[in-house]
């Protein structure tokens, strides 16, 4: 059994007193001598951070950290962390130092820490934003993927304490107020960020079609959301040819599946879509052997986009937010589909498939024409679309592109904002003319060069006159081994849970763009 899942709060309190198995104050690089919090604490325990301080060492350098056991006052450990220079202090530092003292927490087996807002006296950052940042850096620092570990290895990892709380303590009653509610606010994107990772992450029997759209059903009960999920019959119904089409290699069959957060007085609806490939293995067009067990991650656009409409009803956004997601397998069999088979889409545009693994393209014209249906003021859409993606960027960031550049300006802005950096690709007119088909309106590959910006040409055909961009978190969604990989201390290995507190900080701050043709 997994342990009780760690809860981050911030209340008006004293670090000098507090009883606690960790106290956690800061520093920044080069100080002489300590200041607010962090002098008081030291002066609270004998002076143990000034004699490490002027033993030299302890610089304040970003991530650094000593520990000290204090002979007097209630804390049982003190922990000195360092933020780095005062000037370059950022909220996505606070962030990592704030998974780095989580582990650090949890690995020492404290059942409680009392942590310092980081930063906040000095940098000049707002303690709702500290806070919100920390409870996110914990949150998503302490996430293991475990599901899967066999019943031995669980149970040595539950005989230590198991850290239950991280308390963000401020003295002042207005910042602590404040620090209370960027907490909440950050431990809600946190976890819906921990959910997408699980989605994304599981494999075999546990990413069946079916059992997704149960999970949307099951979302939707808990957090008082309305789901709708259509099965094979139901998609064959609306003539859904590219997601029956991509399902027709698999006995499992498809879902697609809808997740709406529709508050009272909307005035916007905004529809995030997602790919749901439960696993790609490319099909007829197979993929070779080497890696080919990572394509379960092929699910983290449909996680992704799920997650964060919890996080929308959650934080109660005055937004009406629809999540669409078709999940299918993309197999070979005997009655899977083939290079060359033309697929008649809901759209009633018809498509040559070339290759069987562009298969993400091909279930997603059915998701983006469905968008319509909802007069969406934007529609982002979040795919692990192209190996291409990885090519251009690698994997510190986003590929972006679509048909409005104020939209794509904001999610770019959200993006910065959050660490989960989108840069834009080029999107001429010309590089549609590469998908156009001899004999069906359009092809679902043109190959190699070029190839995440054609298959964004692609989709472009589905999407109608809404403002629409589209995401290729292929880059991002997913890191193994030594790979560099962005922000590690809050992104473990494997799923990194990417788009989602990308698509809150958009939804947080939305404008409705203008529409993209007259
Ligand atoms: N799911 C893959 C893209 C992918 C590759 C994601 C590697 C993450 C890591 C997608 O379905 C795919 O196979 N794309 C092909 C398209 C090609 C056949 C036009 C690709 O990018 O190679
Ligand atoms: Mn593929
Ligand atoms: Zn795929």
């Amino acid at each position: 059994m997994p342990g009780k899942p760690v809860e981050v709060v911030a209340q008006q309190g004293d670090l000098t007193t507090v009883t606690s198995d960790l106290v956690v104050v800061d520093a920044f690089e080069g100080v002489e001598s300590f200041g607010g919090v962090t002098k008081a604490v030291d002066e609270a325990s004998g002076g143990a951070l000034s004699r490490i301080l002027a033993a030299g060492d302890f610089k304040g350098k970003f991530k650094e950290s000593v520990m000290v056991h204090p002979a007097q006052g209630g804390a049982k450990r003190v922990l000195l962390a360092g933020l780095g220079p005062v000037d370059k202090l950022t909220l996505d530092k606070v962030r990592r130092v704030s998974a780095v003292v989580a582990r650090r927490a949890r690995d020492l087996g404290a059942r409680e820490a009392h942590v310092a807002l980081l930063g906040v006296g000095g940098a000049g950052l707002a303690p709702r934003d500290v806070a919100e940042a920390m409870a996110e850096g914990a949150l998503l620092g302490l996430y293991k993927f475990d599901a899967y570990k066999g019943v031995k290895k669980q149970e040595k990892t539950d005989e230590r304490p198991q850290l239950a709380r991280i308390v963000l303590l401020d003295k002042r009653a207005t910042s602590a107020r404040q620090a209370a509610e960027g907490a909440q606010v950050g431990s809600v994107i946190a976890q819906a960020t921990n959910q997408c990772r699980d989605w994304a992450q599981w494999s075999g029997d546990d990413a069946a079609p079916s059992l997704y759209g149960d999970r949307v059903v099951a979302l939707a009960r808990e957090h008082g959301l309305k789901a709708t999920v259509l099965d094979k019959r139901e998609m064959e119904g609306l003539g859904m040819g590219g997601v029956l089409a991509v399902a027709r290699g698999s006995v499992r069959e498809p879902r697609f599946c809808v997740l709406d957060h529709h508050p009272r007085g909307a005035k916007h609806t905004v529809v995030l879509v997602g790919k749901g490939i439960t696993f790609d293995s490319g099909g007829i067009s197979i993929k070779p052997a080497e890696g080919m067990e990572n394509m379960r991650m092929d699910k983290s656009g449909a996680s992704a986009v799920m997650a964060a409409v919890v996080a929308a009803k959650r934080l109660k956004l005055p937004l009406r937010v629809v999540a669409l997601a078709p999940f299918t397998d993309n197999l070979p069999s005997g009655s899977a589909y083939k290079p060359g088979d033309v697929v008649t889409t809901m759209s009633g545009k018809t498509i040559e498939v070339v290759n069987t693994d562009a298969e993400g393209r091909v279930i997603l014209s059915d998701a983006l024409h469905y968008a319509g249906r909802y007069d969406p003021a934007a529609i982002v859409e979040l795919s692990t679309l192209t190996g291409g993606c990885i090519v251009a960027v690698g994997h510190h960031a986003i590929a972006g592109m679509g048909n409005s550049e104020p939209l794509l300006d904001a999610l770019r802005e959200a993006g910065s904002a959050v660490h989960e950096r989108i840069w834009p690709l080029p999107f001429f007119d010309e590089y549609g003319e590469m998908v156009k088909s001899q004999v069906a309106d359009v092809k679902n590959s043109a190959g190699r060069i070029a190839s995440s910006v054609t298959a964004g040409k692609f989709l472009e055909h589905f999407v109608g006159d809404h403002p629409w961009v589209h995401l290729d978190i292929a880059s991002t969604a997913y890191h193994e081994g030594a790979t560099p990989r962005f922000n590690e201390e809050y992104c473990p290995e494997k799923s990194t849970g990417v788009g989602v507190r990308l698509l809150v900080r958009w939804m947080r701050d939305f404008k409705a763009p203008k529409k993209a043709k007259a």
